[in-house]
């Protein structure tokens, strides 16, 4: 049985004090997930916050990115996997659609992120996604496939065992227009296959998230749903009460 994994993207949103606030809310009901993996994934200069608050909790904690540089050195506004281990994260979420529309990352740079994330004892959530365009050219697969193969092909056969796939279509993020459970579960039934088809085993352990305006009203179909082991979730993450409520629907 593979645990469900519910990560709050935060995105460029939060404060001192507004962090506190969320974060402290979620941990007074942290007793009721006990059997879903939580992770909240503030901006960087949060995680120092985000450990002195998380520790002890059942809850964890990551980053939004990571540089595609293995060492520390000279590049400015880079933040490298040791200094997101010196801050105690688990995950870091690599190859977001705002990372590869407005930043170009290319498929290879996602898949290099989420290697060295790998080597470094970090849990990458690896984003892949169509635009609008593109599923209604009916190129869905084929995308979702190009970037996901190039994760394959970055990766060690034992690596893979610790990849977090999230399909998020991009038109439905932030836009309150979720993907159909259909359509999202064909998506993840073949991205599992994919996986299959270089490591069953892996295949079968790996967490697949759905993002893409995930909200109390849509939860529990879209977390009931086979191939759907949890959510990424971006707006709804910044309002405690909506945050738990997704959460219990993945429990
Ligand atoms: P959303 O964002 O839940 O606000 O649509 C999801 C994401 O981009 O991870």
């Amino acid at each position: 049985m593979r645990k469900k994994l519910v990560a709050g993207n935060w995105k460029m949103n939060g404060s001192l004090t507004e962090n506190t606030a969320l974060i402290n809310s979620l941990t007074r009901q942290q007793s009721r997930f006990k059997t879903v993996q939580v992770a909240l994934i503030p901006p960087f200069p949060y995680l120092f916050q985000a450990q002195q608050l998380l520790t002890s909790t059942n809850l964890s904690w990551g980053a939004q990115d990571i540089s595609t540089e293995p060492q520390v050195g000279a590049f400015t506004g880079e933040v490298s996997a040791s200094m997101l281990l010196d801050f105690a994260c688990q995950y870091v979420i690599v190859g977001h659609s705002e990372r590869r529309q407005r930043h170009h990352e290319t498929d290879q740079e996602v898949a290099t992120k989420a290697k060295i994330a790998i080597e470094n004892g970090l849990k990458p959530i690896i984003c892949v996604g169509e635009s609008l365009v593109e599923r209604e050219k009916g190129e869905t697969l084929s995308v979702l496939y190009r970037q996901t193969d190039a994760v394959l092909n970055t990766l060690s056969l034992p690596q893979l065992q610790h990849v977090i796939l999230a399909y998020e279509p991009i038109w439905a993020i932030g836009t309150g227009k979720s993907a159909t459970a259909q359509q999202v579960q064909e998506v993840h039934q073949a991205l599992r296959q994919r996986v299959a088809a270089m490591d069953w085993v892996a295949a079968q352990g790996l967490n697949i998230l759905y993002g893409g305006s995930v909200k109390p009203a849509n939860a529990l179909e879209l977390m009931s749903l086979p191939d759907v082991d949890g959510a990424l979730v971006g707006g709804a993450s910044l309002v405690a009460e909506d945050f738990i409520a997704i959460i219990e629907a993945a429990a």
